[in-house]
């Protein structure tokens, strides 16, 4: 695997692939590498030619109050993971690389749908961040496809909403959600959970599949199932954010008669801030985000 830290060389090393007519798959990642990122980057394998993957702790998407000198990097392991699973390329840039005039002053990319709700509600700012961040990586790389993984469901559908508004011919490729054998969706931020806390945490997921479950039995009290989510969490003593059962195409608030459900919840841990989801599609039976795998 070939590493570049500059915009310059990565772009000269892929115009021969381009040129080729080869299928260029970027992964986007910040780093801290678990098995949810590899199995985007497996994904990406299964379906292109090329992949790319970049690591780049975007301080654009962290609010100030938020934890980016502390997000975990681990750089040589992440390198070490990426080359056992053959991944073509590594695009690992600095702050100067990408951020060369200063953060103050860098144009951003804002996708008013989608970005005041849920996590763009506690986080103002973030998904900016995001969108300014991607656009840049796939004005980099230009790749074909792009993958991202459904654990952060809303900043898929921000980035595909992006995609669309810009005209931007990158197919978004969605990747199932990776948990831990007790159902903990796998994230970089799972660190920062506290041992004592460790075994509890997994009321998230619980909490969701069982709205899932209701949802997928025709229960329509979303308010009612949203309230009842939340009593269980808060019991176990963390701080709700929200649970909030909407649409998975608009993101908006559910209504009776939408098919196409999604029950989305963020928690406050001591020092972690974890989210997760379960999609519901009620024209077929219920199915979690394992059988997105298949
Ligand atoms: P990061 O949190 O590193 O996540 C990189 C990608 O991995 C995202 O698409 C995310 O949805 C996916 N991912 C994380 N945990 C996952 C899991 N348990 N299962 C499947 N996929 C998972 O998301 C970001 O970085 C940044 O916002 C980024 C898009 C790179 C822009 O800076």
């Amino acid at each position: 695997m070939l590493i570049f830290r500059s915009i310059k060389h990565i772009r000269s090393q892929l115009q021969p692939h381009h040129e080729r007519g080869q299928r260029v798959s970027l992964v986007p990642t910040m780093g801290n590498l678990h098995g949810g990122h590899i199995s985007l980057i497996e994904q990406a394998k299964a379906q292109s030619d090329i992949v790319v993957c970049s690591i780049f702790v975007n301080s654009l998407q962290f609010a100030l109050t938020e934890e980016w000198d502390q997000y975990p990097r681990t750089f040589e392991t992440d390198c070490q993971k990426l080359r056992a699973i053959g991944c073509d390329y590594l695009f690992a840039p600095d702050d100067g690389e990408m951020y060369p005039n200063g953060l103050a002053t860098q144009s951003r990319v804002v996708c008013p749908s989608f970005t005041d709700i849920l996590c763009g509600r506690s986080r103002p700012g973030h998904f900016e961040g995001v969108t300014t961040v991607v656009s840049k990586l796939f004005n980099i790389i230009q790749p074909d496809e792009s993958v991202f993984g459904l654990k952060d469901f809303q900043q898929i559908s921000v980035i595909r909403r992006m995609v669309e508004d810009m005209c931007l011919p990158i197919k978004i490729v969605g990747g199932a959600i990776c948990r831990e054998p007790d159902g903990l969706a796998m994230s970089s931020r799972n660190v920062f959970i506290r041992s004592y806390e460790r075994p509890k945490v997994t009321v998230l997921k619980e909490s969701l599949f069982e709205v899932g479950q209701s949802l997928a039995e025709g229960d329509k009290d979303f308010c009612g199932l949203e309230r009842h989510a939340s009593k269980r969490i808060k019991q176990l003593g963390f701080e709700v954010d929200y649970i909030s059962v909407r649409n998975s195409l608009t993101l908006e608030e559910a209504a009776i008669n939408d098919r196409d459900l999604i029950v989305l919840g963020a928690m406050f841990t001591k020092s972690a801030r974890l989210i997760d989801n379960f999609i519901i599609r009620l024209d077929n039976k219920s199915r979690d985000d394992s059988e997105e795998k298949k």
